[in-house]
């Protein structure tokens, strides 16, 4: 079955993304959300988007117009309930992500998919909170998700190969690369990315190599386009505590998964890197101070 209508939970900034690349994609989307200012400001985004891509002469004009029409804004749930496709794109919060997949196995057709966009969350607890867990998937975007070229596909062990295949086909339909992955902590990038980030805070806590030296040597030793706490301070320091301590908790034995002291400590004195002006370095907007 290939995926026409797709619906979209959450206009943030990972929910817009999705939405603009589904209809870039040729499906007719609906994009759910609570807050009626983050809608507007979402669809803006999108909007602004299609017009760069415009003027930099990578999309047509008429194109743009026609992807703006396919998408379908709304702050009503129930507007979902005929899609072939939902992606949940909400905060970060278990518990707030469950209820919602309680509802749409409620609402949505039975061969809907469910989908979610956690980085951090198992999927399968959010597919049997759904009571459909055989048409569940995780769709993990990466963002920008306009530029970002992957998508992680997840089948946890109940999704039927239907769902999951329709799902990696849609990930195409989006522009992207996708790759299949299981539903294991953080699926592939954030499994050994986030163990990176924290070795390299143990490094600066026990006094191995400066951030800067630590930064110039993946780099220039891994071709890397940023070092390790370059990265951390651009994503944000409390973003990947939250996902540590979450991992700490469900594994507490697994030695990879330890927060720092040091991560803590920083995100305790609001040193959160770009977003505060200060991580492991200091920021002026986009940029690190005097690079
Ligand atoms: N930010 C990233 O880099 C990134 C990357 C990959 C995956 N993710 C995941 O994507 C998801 C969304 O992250 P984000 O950064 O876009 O967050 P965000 O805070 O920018 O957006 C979330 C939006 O969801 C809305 N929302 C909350 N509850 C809702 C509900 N019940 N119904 C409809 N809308 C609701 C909020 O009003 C908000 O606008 C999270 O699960 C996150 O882990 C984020």
């Amino acid at each position: 079955m290939a995926i026409q209508s797709v619906g979209v939970i959450g206009c943030g900034l990972m929910g817009h993304g999705i939405a603009q690349v589904a209809a870039t994609g040729g499906c007719e989307v609906t994009v759910v959300e609570a807050d009626p200012t983050a809608l507007d400001k979402g669809v803006k985004r999108i909007e602004g988007s299609l017009m760069k891509l415009v003027e930099k002469g990578k999309l047509q004009a008429t194109e743009a117009t026609a992807i703006r029409n396919r998408i379908h804004p709304s702050t009503k749930l129930s507007d979902v309930a005929q899609c072939d496709l939902v992606v949940e794109a909400i905060v970060e919060n278990l518990d707030a992500k469950k209820s919602l997949f309680a509802e749409l196995g409620r609402i949505t057709k039975p061969s809907c998919i469910l989908a979610s966009n956690t980085s951090s969350f198992p999927i399968g607890e959010m597919g049997d909170a759904s009571g459909r867990p055989q048409r569940m998937v995780g769709l993990h975007f990466f963002n920008p998700v306009q530029l970002m070229a992957l998508v992680e596909v997840v089948r946890t062990t109940k999704t039927e190969e239907s769902a999951f295949k329709d799902a990696f086909e849609f990930g195409k339909r989006c522009g992207k690369t996708p790759v299949a992955a299981k539903d294991t902590p953080g699926f592939i990038v954030n499994r050994l990315l986030v163990p990176y980030l924290l070795e390299a805070i143990r490094m600066i806590e026990r006094g191995d190599a400066t951030p800067e030296d630590i930064d110039t040597a993946m780099r220039l030793g891994c071709g890397y386009p940023m070092g390790p706490l370059h990265l951390l301070d651009y994503v944000g320091l409390d973003t990947t505590q939250f996902i540590a301590d979450g991992w700490e908790r469900r594994f507490p034995s697994e030695p990879l998964f330890k927060v720092p002291g040091e991560l803590k400590d920083l995100v305790k004195q609001g040193r959160l890197g770009r977003k505060s002006g200060r991580g492991y370095y200091e920021w002026e907007g986009d940029k690190i101070k005097g690079k």
